[in-house]
């Protein structure tokens, strides 16, 4: 590890009350060692959906950032000693009552600075400029002139014609004394200017989207030219400096980690497992109903592969004795949810000694709870079907600082499978969702065998990864159909799939017609008692993913 280059993944305890991750000055047990400390870039956040995606470039380029909310004062980002900060976009214009602003002190500091769309009309507010609403917005594909042959943030070659994305109503008519404007569009007479000697750009348009061929690029010579940060926030870094922080926090303590079979709960445990080794007892509690194989793939990688301490608790005879009669979707999570949490509770009062608790929670989910309270009270965990409230646990949350596919990356860097490293979100309470009407052993077993059929098909057609869910569900109802010479009156199977970037929204997905027919005839060939296959063509909203 490199020292006073690092910034680990924050230790739980480092978020103020907005949510967000360590932007207040941490309380002296949560603190992060010194030599782990970095410069980040910090995204200041002036509208969500930007933001994110900003400092994930900004990751992208090996820099670390995190997303700070607008209202701290320069003290406060001058504490974290920011190597860069960047003005994210945001939805209002910067004329509108009560537009998100900033102490203009921050202008002071000394610190590099570079403002995205309505961050970039902010400053120019800010530093004595004009802003107008001409009456003549951009959206969209827009081509950008670049007018200044030394633009820093356009050069390496950059073409001086080129395509940007353009989102905005007001525009940036008079940039400030002191800068040079630096491009044009053709309704953005500022779309990009620089103080050089104060190392403030700003950019009309936005960098960070797919839509700017060149953004990337853009963004990586501010980082790099303007701000200086070195490349070096790699996965390795984050393991190093994860490991560190996870042992400095729990000492010698036990630390308890229930896994789900999820990527989150999986990639934590071999996080804290790398620092803490023995410490760590994982917790596994199957259900009966997880798709098929799963149950054993998890022992077999956490306990064998891994070398860690794994309770496997086998209460599947329980759970489906608590899901007899049981057919309405409410009632079911219900029953689900709470035998889970007797059960972990059963299997982890054996562990003495156990102070904490690991949880993978994840950075959107630190910027979205909108609250300090995740950070010491028990969240119900979606993959593990919801933890007990009162459970006397501090938590260890090695992720938290993470994007998705990061800790994605970081789990195969720490020798996780593909299969449990890209597998697809799956409910806490498993197929028990999938199932209508009543969850018996036997029609468990039909499904997981459809399921694996479905699965196994998008795989082979290469769409595992473009695929956000896919999956079989088994409706309650029968059908006639005929094979041979026999009339059959049996059961359907309805095929899922779903394209979706969060699960907020989701479209079925297009899957090609012959994919189609083979997952068809495979399931009504291989799986007994099934005679027909429907598929499922409705997104969410107004229909949703599960169909319980
Ligand atoms: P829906 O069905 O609401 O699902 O569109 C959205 C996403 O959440 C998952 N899901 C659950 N996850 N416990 C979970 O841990 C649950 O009870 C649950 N219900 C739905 C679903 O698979 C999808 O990814």
């Amino acid at each position: 590890m490199v020292p006073g280059t690092i910034r680990a993944p924050a230790p739980s305890g480092r978020i103020d009350g907005r949510g967000y991750g360590s932007a207040v000055a941490p309380s002296d047990e949560n603190a992060i060692p010194e030599q782990l400390d970095e410069r980040p870039i910090l995204v200041v956040d002036f509208g969500a959906q930007y933001a994110q995606l900003i400092a994930r470039r900004v990751r992208e380029a090996h820099v670390y950032s995190e997303i700070v909310p607008a209202s701290l004062s320069p003290e406060q980002i001058a504490e974290r000693a920011p190597a860069g900060l960047i003005f994210s976009g945001g939805p209002a214009s910067v004329h509108v009552e009560g537009a998100p602003t900033i102490d203009p002190g921050v202008y002071d500091l000394g610190i590099p600075i570079l403002g995205i769309c309505y961050g970039a009309q902010l400053v120019a507010q800010q530093l004595g400029g004009t802003v107008e609403a001409t009456g003549r917005s951009e959206y969209g594909r827009t081509p950008l002139d670049v007018t200044h042959p030394d633009a820093v943030v356009f050069g390496g070659g950059q073409p001086d014609h080129q395509q940007v994305w353009m989102s905005h109503r007001d525009s940036i008519q008079v940039a400030p004394e002191g800068f040079t404007v630096t491009a044009s569009s053709p309704d953005a007479p500022v779309a990009a200017m620089e103080d050089v000697a104060r190392r403030i750009h700003a950019v009309q348009f936005h960098p960070e989207v797919v839509h700017t061929p060149h953004g990337q690029q853009m963004l990586e010579r501010w980082i790099y030219e303007v701000c200086g940060s070195p490349a070096d926030w790699t996965m390795t870094s984050v393991i190093d400096a994860g490991v560190e922080v996870v042992r400095q926090q729990v000492g010698d303590a036990r630390v308890i980690c229930a896994l789900s079979g999820g990527v989150d709960s999986a990639v934590a445990a071999a996080l804290v497992h790398r620092a803490i080794g023995p410490q760590l007892t994982c917790v596994f509690v199957d259900h009966g109903l997880m798709r098929e194989g799963e149950g054993e793939q998890v022992v077999e990688t956490f306990r064998r592969h891994q070398g860690i301490e794994l309770i496997h608790v086998q209460a599947q005879d329980r759970f489906f004795a608590r899901l007899e009669g049981v057919t309405d979707p409410e009632d079911k999570r219900k029953a689900i949810g709470e035998e889970f949490i007797r059960v972990f509770e059963e299997a982890s009062g054996g562990i003495e000694d156990a102070r904490f608790l690991v949880q993978g929670t994840l950075y959107p989910d630190v910027i979205e709870s909108g609250g300090g309270d995740g950070a010491s009270t028990i969240k119900s965990h979606h993959n593990v079907g919801g933890l007990p409230e009162d459970m006397q646990f501090e938590l260890v949350e090695p992720l938290r600082s993470l994007f998705k596919d990061e800790v994605r990356t970081l789990g195969t860097e720490l020798g996780l499978p593909d299969e449990i490293v890209w597998r697809q979100p799956f409910p806490g309470p498993g197929l028990g969702v999938r199932i209508i009407g009543e969850v018996t052993p036997a029609r468990v077993a039909l499904l997981q065998r459809a399921d694996t059929i479905v699965r196994e098909e998008i795989r082979a057609a290469g769409l595992e990864r473009d695929i956000w869910q896919a999956f079989a569900v088994l409706p309650d109802i029968r059908s006639v159909g005929v094979m041979g010479d026999e009339r059959t009156y049996g059961h359907p199977i309805i095929i899922r799939a779903v394209t979706s970037e969060d699960a907020m929204t989701a479209d079925w997905a297009r899957l090609p017609h012959d994919l189609l027919e083979r997952m068809s005839s495979r399931i009504i060939n291989e799986v007994d008692g099934v005679n027909r296959v429907a598929y499922d063509i409705t997104s969410k909203p107004p229909g949703t993913i599960e169909w319980e």
